[in-house]
């Protein structure tokens, strides 16, 4: 390319020299020539002349531009490909490579996107989050949690048992004892414990849109001195009031769990009708969401907690139904299938 304008011809001839010894060719386009000729351009006076010196200018740089990438393509040419096997040379130059491959991106699982959401929320009002476990003992899923031997209320949690006597945990009540344990010099800290545990829990189920044989829940478990049950009711409101950006009622109503002295059943005011009754809660202006309580003394005694001293409360509740509710799936069944139509609209 011939440049009319002496200044710049001149740059133009330096600045090729250059870029012949540059490692990195682009950094020609950040030499001080070119930048020179550019405060030049501003202090001619507007007109034919600055036109014209402009257009070169701008010339000038795309030509180096031109150079420095056709450099970096022919520098590819010669490697030889890192990966025989693969299906085309990847340090081919970028004319030569073939189309890219169709991808099937893949999501999150809704389920997977809510206990992130929740667990934020949990975060934020200064808990823990533990894992549960898919795979546990006798122990933790009924002797801790203060089910007596051969007592009826194991038959609730009629679930998978291997050979060898191992359980596929039926709730995640079976990290309680574990948590207690592990967070227990927190009480002596005088932090008190407060852990949510999000995991997978089974139960033999006789199938329908309302019930699977596997599904997940969240589990809570707060202890420290002088704790009681409006503590338990304050805690939920106020997560539930920051998941749906509203704020919700809540209504417990006694229930039976070993576990927990006093038990509860808890349900929110419906988010979506502001209790006026809808087809999400059924026309009762309620939903029921989990069963809650005052951790039994003799469970914060499994996990060596002097139950004189400190009291708790514990919940757990179904992530699978929260999510049926927030995106209005009609089938619980949706979660467990892989089915890529459903799950792509996440
Ligand atoms: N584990 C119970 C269930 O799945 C729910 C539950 C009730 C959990 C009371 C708790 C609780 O932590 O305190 O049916």
């Amino acid at each position: 390319m011939e440049y009319g304008n002496q200044e710049i011809a001149e740059a133009a001839n330096v600045l090729k020299k250059r870029l012949e010894t540059l490692e990195d060719k682009r950094s020609i386009l950040r030499a001080p020539e070119l930048s020179a000729l550019y405060d030049r351009l501003k202090t001619l006076p507007a007109g034919k002349q600055r036109a014209d010196f402009g257009k070169q200018v701008n010339a000038l740089k795309q030509e180096l531009e031109q150079l420095a990438k056709d450099d970096d393509e022919s520098r590819t040419e010669d490697l030889s490909p890192i990966d025989v096997t693969a299906p085309f040379d990847v340090n081919a130059p970028a004319g030569d490579k073939l189309p890219k491959l169709p991808a099937d991106n893949g999501s999150i699982h809704p389920i997977n996107q809510e206990i992130t959401e929740v667990l934020d929320i949990f975060y934020r009002m200064g808990f823990y989050a533990e894992a549960s476990r898919e795979i546990d003992d006798d122990y933790h899923m009924f002797t801790s949690l203060n089910f007596p031997p051969d007592h009826p209320a194991r038959d609730d949690y009629d679930t998978f048992m291997t050979e060898e006597g191992l359980i596929a945990p039926a709730h995640t009540s079976t990290m309680q004892n574990r948590v207690m344990k592990k967070y227990k010099k927190d009480l002596e800290d005088g932090k008190g414990i407060r852990v949510v545990i999000p995991g997978r829990v089974f139960r033999n189920e006789d199938l329908d849109a309302r019930h699977e044989h596997t599904f997940y829940q969240l589990e809570g478990v707060y202890v420290d001195e002088g704790i009681n049950a409006g503590n338990l009711v304050a805690t939920i409101k106020a997560w539930l009031s920051t998941y749906f950006h509203k704020d919700v009622k809540i209504k417990i109503q006694p229930f039976y769990f070993p576990f927990t002295e006093p038990s509860f059943e808890f349900a929110a005011s419906c988010p979506f009708c502001e209790e006026k009754g809808c087809n999400v809660c059924s026309y009762t202006g309620w939903i029921e969401l989990g069963g809650c309580g005052m951790i039994h003394p003799n469970v914060l005694k499994e996990a060596g907690i002097d139950p004189a001293r400190y009291t708790g409360f514990a919940w757990g509740f179904g992530i699978d139904r929260l999510v049926m509710l927030k995106y209005d799936i009609e089938d619980v069944r949706h979660f467990q299938s892989g089915n890529l139509k459903f799950l792509r609209q996440f």
